[in-house]
């Protein structure tokens, strides 16, 4: 007993050592903030006073905080730094000034001089860069962490300093929202870096890999340690690989680590755990390896591509067959009606056709290992964008950094990666090719005609060689004076702008709310935000194009009730997307209110895709999202009917994700003709099962698993409204798995999918 007693005090002093160690090498910032949407270069000073500027919290943006503000605010807090932090620390030659998540650009200065901004330390006396372009917003969703040595006349040590944050938030949320803010002094860890997302993980054979970083940021610790990797199935969780490694990184060293996993038919779960000698902290990664459904692509021809396809009397026609298999092919069209031709090399149908009507054209794609024949109903008529488009949009991979040469390398990249082969044909151009707000050059010629800026030489030869490949070309722009990115928008312009739209050969325009929004009294009242749509709308039909018009205004007034008659073709339901789990669910799972809406010629549009190398700069990064939230994703997205806008360097496609986006099945069920949006049928726990409709009388249904285990789900045909016997195929394998007869047995991946069509 007196043993117990003793050892338990013991235990006590230890984890009462610990907590004060803690506490006292470290500052929370948590309370304290004061705020202002006011922008002055004066409230970076430490003598400047704040007592009239309003309490702020640092862990939700100001939006949750009932501040409607985009644009520039400010953050200060007052805090003394005692020296004793840097006397209990064991490592005593930085301090660190961890500032959690801000949305969007920072610059955060310490006592009028500024530390760090987006990320990066920087060094005594440097200037704020007030030429506004260059406000980032792709770091948004990282942590701001900078250090200062110890000895940085920038801190007064035992007296009070003022930490001052200027953020600029470019729409949507915004501000400090989320992390653990502190001063603190660093642990060995802290310069540990195990970047596991560099690279992505490639399939060969029967291996998966990818290569890592190990990286030790100071100058003059050596870092020694190991690395031990773990994978485990993630079906059965059976162990697949369990290795260590040994590292010693001298300051400043990185090295590589190449990841060798055997290769699964399901995801691996590999878990990444690094200690250092020194340091009793634990720093852990996982990931998911990617594996492969899809069937590779045959050799034999077979034309791919909705069934339907939609153009106005009297506009230029173009249309590439899309068709697989061994080159050469030799392609064919019959019953084409007056007016067009077909290039039988290439496939590409252009012309005019005067004459509205439904014709019925019977395509044929012929190697030399056989040939391929498929209808195509052709609908010269009113309605453009009869299937979902299906396209490429530069915003999620290059954001503002885009330029001519990016666009056609995507362009390029469609033909030779085979992606224009299964239906791919919009290249679109998002927000920053146009004039920047706030430079002085002009935004427009003495006529009133857009300027485009450096990035983009030649709007026109660039239309040109993009058709010439028979794909299509996309732009952006808004109804305000600016656009979101701060560039020239259309305001007052609007016939000038879809006249150049016209001249370039625009075949779509995203035409995004933004810089409008400060025009508005309501941003959510439809009576206000239909006229601008209207406008533009009126521009384009008297263009000789047909130019398909895509709404962004983030689902505000419910754009879906209202939204084809202001001549939307599609409309964005919600704000942007970004590649992470939870907002992918969140918009994903969330578009049920607007099923009713979507149909041909008129589509929801719940954002583009996040698979690939993304990055919104040219700062890339694999999507952050596992192989089984891509597959749900791509599931979603077409059983939603929702316009397939890819969003990456196509440049560095790996074969994973090029095997997601050439499903051509799976690509059928967004194309299919009916455009009937899926809606969730029955929910039970984390599954969830959504339903399609599709135009041969058959079911595509979706079986989503949204929480974190593996889930084994029976699916009885009777729960979701179908008859007690059914043939079903797996649309990912592209394989039939039989007859159903009331109900089966499904093991479905956490956050992965099961697809299947269904029919009787
Ligand atoms: C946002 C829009 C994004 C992108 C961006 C460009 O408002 O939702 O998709 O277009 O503007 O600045």
């Amino acid at each position: 007993m007196k043993l117990f007693r003793i050892s338990f005090l013991f235990i006590f002093l230890i984890f009462e050592f610990a907590i004060n160690a803690q506490t006292s090498n470290k500052i929370a910032l948590v309370k304290g903030w004061k705020f202002t949407t006011e922008n002055d270069a004066g409230f970076a000073s430490p003598d400047f006073n704040d007592v009239r500027w309003q309490n702020i919290a640092v862990d939700k943006p100001w939006e949750k905080q009932g501040i409607k503000h985009d644009g520039f605010a400010w953050y200060r807090i007052r805090v003394i730094i005692p020296s004793s932090l840097k006397d209990n620390a064991e490592l005593k030659d930085s301090v660190i000034f961890n500032m959690g998540k801000i949305d969007d650009f920072d610059q955060t200065f310490l006592n009028g001089s500024l530390i760090g901004v987006n990320l990066s330390n920087v060094p005594a006396n440097t200037e704020p860069d007030t030429n506004y372009k260059n406000l980032d917003y792709s770091y948004w969703n990282n942590n701001r962490r900078y250090s200062l040595s110890v000895n940085d006349p920038r801190i007064k040590w035992d007296a009070e300093n003022v930490i001052a944050v200027r953020v600029y938030d470019w729409n949507g949320l915004g501000g400090i929202f989320s992390g653990d803010l502190y001063i603190g002094m660093p642990d060995l860890s802290d310069y540990f870096h195990l970047e596991n997302n560099v690279s992505n993980y490639i399939i060969k054979n029967n291996t998966v890999s990818k290569t890592i970083k190990l990286r030790n940021s100071s100058h003059n610790y050596e870092l020694k340690g190991k690395l031990s990797v773990v994978a485990k199935n993630k079906l059965n969780q059976k162990h697949v690989l369990d290795k260590v490694f040994k590292f010693d990184l001298n300051g400043k060293e990185e090295i590589k680590i190449d990841i060798l996993i055997p290769r699964q038919d399901q995801s691996s779960v590999v878990n990444f755990t690094a200690s250092i000698i020194g340091s009793n902290l634990f720093i852990n990664r996982h990931d998911e390896t990617p594996y492969i459904l899809t069937p590779p692509v045959a050799e034999t021809p077979k034309l791919n591509g909705a069934p339907v396809y939609g153009e106005r009397p009297g506009k230029p026609f173009l249309y590439r067959m899309a068709a697989t298999g061994k080159r050469p092919m030799k392609y064919s069209a019959k019953g084409l009606p007056d007016g067009l031709e077909i290039d039988g090399k290439t496939g590409i149908i252009t012309g005019a056709v005067e004459s509205a009507g439904t014709y019925k054209v019977a395509l044929t794609a012929e190697n030399s290992l056989g040939k391929d024949e498929k209808t195509l109903t052709v609908k010269i008529g009113a309605a453009l964008a009869l299937t979902p488009p299906m396209g490429w949009n530069s915003w999620n991979v290059w954001g503002l950094e885009v330029d001519h040469n990016k666009v056609y390398a995507a362009a390029e990249a469609f033909v030779n990666t085979g992606l224009a082969d299964h239906g791919w044909t919009f290249i679109n151009i998002d927000d920053g090719w146009e004039i920047f707000g706030k430079s002085d050059s002009p935004k427009r010629t003495a006529e009133g005609k857009m300027l485009t800026n450096e990035k983009f030489p030649d709007m026109k030869s660039l239309g040109d060689k993009i058709h010439s490949l028979g794909l299509k070309f996309g732009i952006y722009s808004s109804p305000g004076d600016l656009t979101c990115g701060g560039y020239a928008g259309s305001l007052n312009h609007e016939e000038d702008d879809a006249e150049s739209f016209s001249e370039w050969g625009i075949d779509y325009l995203k035409y995004d709310l933004c810089g409008y929004r400060n025009i508005m009294k309501d941003q959510n009242d439809p009576a206000e935000l239909k006229p601008p749509y209207i406008k533009m709308h009126k521009a384009l039909l008297k263009q000789n194009r047909d130019i398909v018009y895509s709404i962004c205004e983030y689902g505000n007034g419910k754009v879906w009730e209202w939204g084809e008659e202001v001549g939307g073709n599609l409309w964005r339901t919600t704000g942007d997307i970004w590649d992470e789990w939870e907002r992918l669910k969140q918009i994903g799972f969330s578009q049920v209110e607007n099923a009713k809406y979507n149909g041909p010629g008129h589509w929801n549009d719940p954002d583009m895709l996040v698979v690939g190398w993304v990055g919104w700069s040219s700062n890339l990064h694999p999507s952050r999202l596992t192989p089984d939230e891509q597959y749900t994703h791509i599931t979603l997205w077409s059983l939603l009917s929702a316009p397939l806008l890819i969003g990456c360097d196509l440049t560095k496609l790996d074969n994973f994700t090029l095997n997601l986006l050439t499903n051509d099945e799976v690509i059928a069920i967004d194309q299919d003709p009916l455009g009937k949006q899926a809606t969730p049928v029955l929910t039970d726990g984390d599954i969830q099962v959504w339903k399609k409709e599709l135009s041969d009388g058959s079911y595509a249904i979706g079986i989503f698993n949204l929480g974190n285990n593996t889930k084994n789900f029976t699916l009885y045909l009777e729960n979701i409204g179908l008859p007690d016997s059914i043939k079903a195929r797996n649309i990912w394998k592209q394989k039939d798995i039989g007859f159903i007869y009331k109900g089966k047995d499904f093991r479905i991946p956490s956050h992965g999918t099961l697809m299947l069509k269904l029919s009787e």
